[in-house]
């Protein structure tokens, strides 16, 4: 019988009983090693709903979590004195590395300066410039997360628009916030996790990645404030877009008078503007967060002319006691706090340079080329990416064209074991399904380390 493409890509790799001996032993060997994490744990079950500060850490992984004790450049210890490479760096928030020393500088003096005064700092005028310069967008404000940033992208463009939907992408993921916390149901949207309101979702529209004939049916009752996109979809595995994709999504969003956002909080690691620079995409703004806070929490969105308009308006009061700027509502306390500041500065001048996006890309093609040679080398044809840095690969012979398409290759069991096996051999990704990515504190030698893992990974299973 022949295997139609799809029954192909299906197909699994390991026969399920391999698998759950391979996943059984790698489990045993990841909690034996491990008894100084597992006793923190038990500690902190105590106060910590979990034993974790944040519980969707226990979620990630289908195994109990390490202790990290300390990290740098490119590795992290846990307190087991176990040494990994990160090849995910927290979900790219630590792209620059663990401790690099001109952030490390910056924040020292600042703090011993003074970190968070609710006023202007000199390095954020600094931090608006080079990203207005990076991004080709005129207006910058800061939060402390991406998922801040988006979150007044979205109350901006509400309010200057006069509409109320936003428009996604299945298989996006734009931060916790209750308006894009939605998933595809049937022909609508619902939300995607308990505790969010239908209010949130009911303003919301989806369509596939990569569909341009939906969005045009999304757009076209004229009462979608915003489409808010990834330029390659990053939270389903990645999900390059299709020749014309963005273009087409530009046209059809100026003609129905909704407003573009960008999110490029994964996508900034492909080039000094993301990939709206290096595509050469428009956008009315674009939404940032992790990697330019060098390790320190920090959230940014860039405006058009357009979008910025209400914050340049007086202060209006809203009812006492909170004044608000041309009374949107945008602000937080901690919001373009000094110590950001000084850590984005010195992350962007000293580390996320030109010539070190240039260096990442390089180590990055280094990496998928030795996946691809590995999986030729093993008669797989599963298929690598190449998003620079990012080099991630599918078990399939083809690409994913949207987020349905993505997790019907996805073999989740497979990636568990994959997660657990590296873990027990000196390489952490903390979202496994992400595809390794080569941070900025990395170079040829930690690429081959995580190449010459994956061989010894490819030898054991098949
Ligand atoms: C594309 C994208 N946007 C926004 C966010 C939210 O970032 P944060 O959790 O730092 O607010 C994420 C987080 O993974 C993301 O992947």
């Amino acid at each position: 019988m022949s295997l139609t493409p799809r029954d192909r890509a299906r197909r699994p790799v390991l026969d399920p009983t391999r698998l759950a001996f391979l996943t059984g032993r790698e489990e045993q060997r990841f909690l034996a090693d491990r008894p100084r994490s597992l006793a923190l744990l038990d500690r902190a079950r105590a106060h910590m709903p979990g034993g974790v500060p944040m519980a969707w850490m226990t979620a990630m992984h289908g195994h109990p979590p390490v202790f990290a004790a300390e990290g740098d450049g490119a590795w992290f210890t846990d307190v087991d004195g176990h040494r990994y490479l990160d090849m995910n760096q927290a979900d790219l928030s630590m792209n620059v590395g663990f401790g690099p020393p001109a952030v490390v500088a910056a924040v020292a003096d600042r703090m011993r300066r003074g970190s968070q005064f609710m006023l202007p700092t000199e390095d954020a005028i600094w931090c608006a410039e080079e990203l207005a310069e990076r991004w080709e967008l005129p207006y910058w404000q800061f939060t402390l997360s991406a998922s801040g940033a988006n979150t007044e992208i979205i109350r901006l463009a509400r309010h200057v628009s006069g509409r109320d939907k936003i428009l996604m992408f299945d298989g996006k993921y734009h931060g916790h916030i209750e308006d894009s916390l939605v998933i595809m149901a049937g022909n609508g949207v619902k939300p995607e996790l308990y505790g969010l309101s239908d209010a949130a979702a009911s303003r919301a529209r989806m369509v596939p990645f990569n569909d341009l004939d939906a969005v045009d049916r999304a757009l076209a009752p004229r009462d979608v404030a915003l489409c808010i996109v990834e330029p390659a979809l990053t939270n389903v595995g990645v999900v390059m877009p299709a020749e014309g994709f963005h273009q087409g999504l530009r046209e059809l969003t100026e003609h129905y008078g909704t407003f573009l956002a960008l999110d490029e909080t994964h996508t900034q690691i492909a080039s000094p503007g993301g990939l709206k620079r290096l595509w050469n995409l428009e956008a009315d703004a674009v939404g940032l967060g992790k990697t330019i806070g060098g390790g320190v929490p920090i959230g940014a969105y860039g405006l058009s002319e357009t979008l910025a308009q209400p914050l340049k308006q007086p202060p209006v009061m809203q009812g006492a006691p909170m004044e608000s700027v041309g009374g949107v509502a945008t602000g937080g306390t901690l919001y373009g706090n000094a110590l950001s500041m000084a850590a984005c500065r010195a992350a962007l001048s000293q580390v996320l340079t030109p010539q070190g996006f240039v260096r990442t890309a390089a180590l990055g093609a280094q990496l998928a080329d030795g996946l691809a040679g590995l999986f030729a080398a093993g008669s797989l044809d599963w298929q690598v990416h190449r998003l620079t840095s990012r080099s991630g690969f599918t078990f399939a012979d083809h690409l994913p064209r949207n987020a349905a398409e993505a997790r019907e290759l996805a073999q989740p069991g497979l990636y568990r074991l994959l997660r657990l096996w590296m873990a027990n051999r000196g390489v952490w990704e903390s979202v496994a399904t992400a595809g390794p990515t080569v941070s900025f504190a990395m170079a040829e030698a930690e690429v081959e380390f995580y190449l010459e893992r994956m061989r010894e990974f490819l030898g054991d299973i098949l």
